[in-house]
This record gives C-alpha cells, sequence and structure tokens, in this order.
C-alpha cells in the first residue's frame, strides 16, 4: 500500500470499461485495417481495379485518422487511467514486462511511422513500394498485439510465472495463443465493420455492392474465428475460474451471454447488407454495425476483466491492490500500518483500500442498499467474511479490530432506521428481506450455496436456535443481530421455503 488512493465518484470499473473498450475497438481495427489495405491494394494492381484503389486510398485516409491519432491517444489514456485507478498493479506489470513495453513500444513506433508514410504513398511511390510500406506496417502493428496479448493475458492465467517469476513462463501463458487468436479474429471483422463505413458513402450501384461484398467476406471471417477461438479460449482459461464464474459470478456470466447475442445480431446485418442488400446499404446501417461490434467487444472485455475477480494479478495481487505476498503481514498487522498514505481518517482509509476500488456507498455498485438497516457488528461480520460471498471478492485480510472500524464508517453512512420503516414492509415480506440482507449475500435461495435443503420444514423453536447459534455455523457466518420484530418475520419467511427451493 505504497499510494494514495484516488477518490473518484464514478466506478474505477465504469472508467476503465469506457476509456480500455474504446481504445481496443480502434486499435484493433488499427491492425486489421493494416492487412485489410495491403490484401485489397494487392488484388486491385494485379486487375489494375482503379475504382477500388481510389476506395482504398479513402479508406486509408480514414484509417490513419482513426488509428494513429485516436488510437494513440487512446492508448496513453489507459496508462494514464490504469496509473490512477491501480497504481501497484501497473508497476508490477511495469516491472515484470519492461522489455516487453519496450518492445511494443518500438513496434508502435514502426507502426505510425509506415502507417503516414503508406498514406502518403499512394501517388507518390511505385506499387510494389507502396505495398511493401504496408506490409511493414501491418507487421509491426500484429508484433505490437502479440506482445501486448502475452501481458494482458497473464493477468488473467499466469501459469507457471507464479513459481517461477520468469517472464517468458508468463508470457507464454495458458491464455496466450487462444487468446491471441481470438484477438487476430477481431481485428479482421473490424476490418470489414470499419471499411463498410467508408463504402457507405458510396452511392447505392454495382461499385458499392461489390465493396460490401468483399468488407462482408472480411466481417464474416473474422466473426466466424471469433466465435471459434472464444469456445478455445474459455476452455484454456484455468477450469478453477471459469468454475467460479459460473457459480457465484453474476457480472461475468452475464456479459458472456451478452457478447453471444452481440454476435449474433452482427452476423445477421453482415449477412443482409454484405451480401443480401449490398445497395441498401447506407451511413445508418454502418453506424448500427459499429454500435454493434462496439457492444461485442464491450461485452466479452467485461467479461474478461470481471472473471478475473478477486484478482487483478491472478494468485498474486487482489482487485483492490492488495498483494497476496504481504497477506500475512496485513493479518498480523493491519492495514493501516502499511499504509503509507494516510488522510487521518482510518475508517475511510480501510474502506478504500479494502472495498473503494469496487463499491461506492450509494453510487457505482453501492454498499448502502446491501447494509441498511443493519448494524455495526454484523456489517464487521460480513467485512471478515467477504470471501465466501455472492461475488467472488477478496478476503479482508485486515484485523478484526480494523473491520470494526471499516464498519463503523459504512454505518454511519447508512440509513439506520428499523428494515420494516425503510421498506414499509411487514410479515413475510419483512423476512424476505431481512433474509436478502443478512443471509442472502452468501447463501442464495435456489443459487449460490443455497441452504434451503437444512432451512425448510423446521419449527419455531429450531428456527430459533439456528438463529441463536449463527455466528458458531462458520468462522465467516455472522451472528444475528437483527431486533425482534426482524427475527419474528425471518423466521416467518423461513417457513415458506421449501426443499427443492422455492419459486
Ligand atoms: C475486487 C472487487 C471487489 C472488492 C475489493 C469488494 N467487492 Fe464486494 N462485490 C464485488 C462484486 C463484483 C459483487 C457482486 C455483485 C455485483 O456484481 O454487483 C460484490 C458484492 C458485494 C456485496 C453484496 C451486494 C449485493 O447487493 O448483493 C456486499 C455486501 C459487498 N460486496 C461488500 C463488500 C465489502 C464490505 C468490501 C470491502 C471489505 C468489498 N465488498 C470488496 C466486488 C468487490
Ligand atoms: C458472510 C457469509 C454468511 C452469511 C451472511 C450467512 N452465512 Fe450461513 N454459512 C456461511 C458459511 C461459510 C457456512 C459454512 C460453510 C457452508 O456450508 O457453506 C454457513 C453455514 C450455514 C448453515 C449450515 C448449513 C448446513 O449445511 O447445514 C446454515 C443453515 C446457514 N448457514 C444459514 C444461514 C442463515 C439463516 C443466515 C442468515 C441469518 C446465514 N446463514 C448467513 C456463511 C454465511
Amino acid at each position: 500500500m505504497n499510494y494514495p488512493f484516488w477518490d473518484v465518484d464514478i466506478g474505477y470499473g465504469i472508467l476503465m470499461a469506457t476509456i480500455a473498450v474504446i481504445h481496443v475497438f480502434v486499435s484493433h481495427f488499427a491492425i486489421g485495417g493494416g492487412l485489410y489495405l495491403v490484401v485489397a491494394e494487392r488484388a486491385a494492381r494485379k486487375v489494375n481495379d482503379t475504382l477500388k484503389l481510389e476506395f482504398l486510398e479513402k479508406l486509408s485516409k480514414f484509417f490513419v485518422l482513426v488509428s494513429v491519432v485516436f488510437g494513440a491517444l487512446t492508448g496513453v489514456g489507459i496508462w494514464f487511467i490504469i496509473g490512477l485507478l491501480n497504481p501497484a498493479a501497473t508497476e508490477a506489470l511495469i516491472h515484470n514486462y519492461v522489455w516487453g513495453w519496450a518492445t511494443e513500444w518500438t513496434f508502435f513506433v514502426i507502426e505510425i511511422a509506415a502507417a503516414i508514410l503508406y498514406f502518403y504513398g499512394w501517388k507518390r511511390m511505385s506499387g510494389r513500394d507502396h505495398m511493401i510500406i504496408g506490409w511493414i506496417y501491418f507487421a509491426a502493428a500484429w508484433g505490437s498485439l502479440f506482445v501486448i496479448n502475452g501481458i494482458i493475458t497473464f493477468m488473467l492465467s499466469p501459469g507457471e510465472w507464479l513459481a517461477t517469476g520468469e517472464f517468458w513462463d508468463g508470457f507464454f501463458n495458458p491464455t496466450f495463443w487462444s487468446s491471441l487468436v481470438l484477438r487476430t479474429g477481431i481485428c479482421i471483422m473490424l476490418a470489414g465493420l470499419f471499411a463498410m463505413v467508408v463504402a457507405s458513402r458510396y452511392p447505392a450501384d454495382k461499385l458499392k455492392a461489390r465493396l460490401m461484398r468483399y468488407n462482408g467476406v472480411w466481417g464474416i471471417a473474422g466473426l466466424v474465428v471469433v466465435v471459434l477461438s472464444m469456445l478455445w479460449y474459455w476452455r484454456a482459461i484455468p477450469a478453477e475460474i471459469t468454475a467460479a464464474a459460473t457459480e457465484m459470478m453474476p457480472t461475468p456470466m452475464l456479459s458472456l451471454w451478452e457478447s453471444q447475442l452481440f454476435a449474433i445480431a452482427l452476423a445477421v446485418m453482415i449477412i443482409v447488407f454484405g451480401f443480401i442488400i449490398p445497395r441498401m446499404h447506407n451511413l445508418v446501417v454502418a453506424i448500427i454495425i459499429m454500435a454493434l461490434g462496439l457492444g461485442w467487444f464491450g461485452a466479452y472485455e467485461w467479461m474478461r476483466e470481471s472473471i478475473r475477480k478477486p484478482y487483478v494479478i491472478t494468485g498474486y495481487m487482489y482487485g483492490n491492490a492488495v498483494e497476496m505476498a504481504h497477506g500475512n503481514a496485513y493479518q498480523s498487522d493491519g492495514y493501516l500500518a502499511h499504509m503509507k498514505f494516510r488522510t487521518g481518517d482510518d475508517g475511510a482509509d480501510l474502506f478504500r483500500r479494502a472495498c473503494r476500488s469496487c463499491h461506492t456507498i450509494d453510487g457505482y455498485k453501492p454498499l448502502k442498499p446491501a447494509f441498511d438497516g443493519t448494524d455495526r457488528s454484523f456489517i464487521a461480520a460480513m467485512v471478515m467474511g467477504t470471501h465466501v460471498m455472492i461475488g467472488n471478492m477478496p478476503p479482508f485480510l485486515g484485523t478484526e479490530e480494523e473491520a470494526q472500524m471499516l464498519a463503523a464508517h459504512l454505518h454511519g453512512r447508512l440509513d439506520n432506521r428499523h428494515v420494516s420503516e425503510i421498506y414499509g414492509i411487514q410479515g413475510v415480506a419483512l423476512g424476505q428481506r431481512v433474509y436478502e440482507i443478512r443471509c442472502g449475500k452468501c447463501h442464495e435461495v435456489g443459487g449460490y450455496n443455497d441452504k434451503t435443503a437444512s432451512l425448510a420444514g423446521l419449527d419455531d423453536v429450531d428456527y430459533n436456535d439456528i438463529l441463536d447459534a449463527a455466528g458458531d455455523f462458520a468462522d465467516e457466518m455472522p451472528d444475528f443481530t437483527g431486533d425482534e420484530v426482524e427475527r419474528a418475520a425471518l423466521i416467518e419467511y423461513l417457513k415458506t421455503l421449501q426443499e427443492g427451493g422455492t419459486e
């Protein structure tokens, strides 16, 4: 905990996703577009297809503007944001991969220089030289993907690196190759989609139909590679990660599902406007197709980022920048003793270091609704039990006393009325809400770590016994500290549970 904490109201995840998704959308096009341009140029020069060459020149202007200006700016933006959001993880990536980054940077400089030369060379260079520049561009651009892919996949599946600390063990990690093929597929697909934007400006004639068919082939070919390598990629992810996601992580599973819907919608649009009615293609359609592509990419990247939880670097550092290697030191001395930057409000500092990178109090992934109407001792117990809750969160490695301080900080910012008053409910409805708040984060009825089988069909005495002994069931399970009204309502609700699950 060597860095200050950056307090922004907007959620860290949202901020990161916004800049990262825009960047990858453009940077993958920057690679696929390079391949598209030289392959198409070669074919067009062979038959002296001047109309196609004119189209390619137009496309290359759009391409240089988008990839060199926009891609480079957002790329720097990512470094800026990750440096602010998680300086410790950024430091770890730089330390381990300094030569990787240097190589990537070199590729990038070559890429930029070649892109500019390629654009200026249409009329000023021989066809052969022009295409050589184009190939240099593509090789450098794909080379930078190769390097970055090693580092990004390392974060999810560091493999042998955890034991050896060797550069190449982390680089050629278990998801390296599937992700490289997947991302290459994305590049090819995006080349087709972006070229459709330029083609949409053409009048509805034969040339447009020809261009759209050609772009459609790129779009569909890329999409096929994407879908197949996605299956490969999912299988290459270590099984314990995908199993945890399926069992207790709603976010990545939802994103995975969304990405499938986007892929289907994209396929339909590309087939319809690429092959069936290409002359009807226009700017609005092009924008819809681009939006679907962006949606697909956003869903995929969101899945990839969220499935890595509770880690930012699997097995090495948690999402809240707590390093696993220091776990014992934290547990014995507490987090506060290791924080270089403290604000004077210890409860707030603990909240920042332990929870704030993923939650806010009442904004993004808010904790207020989860804790409104509860008490400090319950909140402190939940803080100590985050690692067994739904969501696959990092454990709280501070001391019990620090959990109490964090709880006091949260408690002071909640609605402290009774649950019945806050929500205006009573009876079974109140009981159900009490269950959701006090039990449901660890035992989802009909879902994650369901306890219905143990809880259904008991009588008042049994229920009271369970609630009296709640804290003894497991280290992480909180005592029941709700008031008498909540206890009665909860029991009333528990009586409605039926083995095999209620609806
Ligand atoms: C690495 C990110 C991360 C960290 C750090 C983290 N959480 Fe979470 N938390 C999540 C995710 C993801 C969920 C699942 C719910 C969702 O996806 O919206 C969740 C869910 C929860 C829930 C259940 C919320 C609900 O409404 O169902 C509570 C309560 C909670 N977290 C408390 C905490 C506390 C307290 C801390 C700090 C001690 C903490 N979390 C640290 C990511 C995190
Ligand atoms: C912070 C997480 C957490 C909360 C909140 C929580 N539990 Fe648990 N509970 C556990 C853990 C951990 C275990 C023991 C390991 C296991 O069975 O998953 C457990 C075990 C149990 C068991 C024993 C299950 C069996 O197999 O017989 C029951 C019953 C149970 N909990 C009911 C409840 C009820 C009712 C509530 C709400 C009043 C509750 N729990 C709240 C974490 C929690």
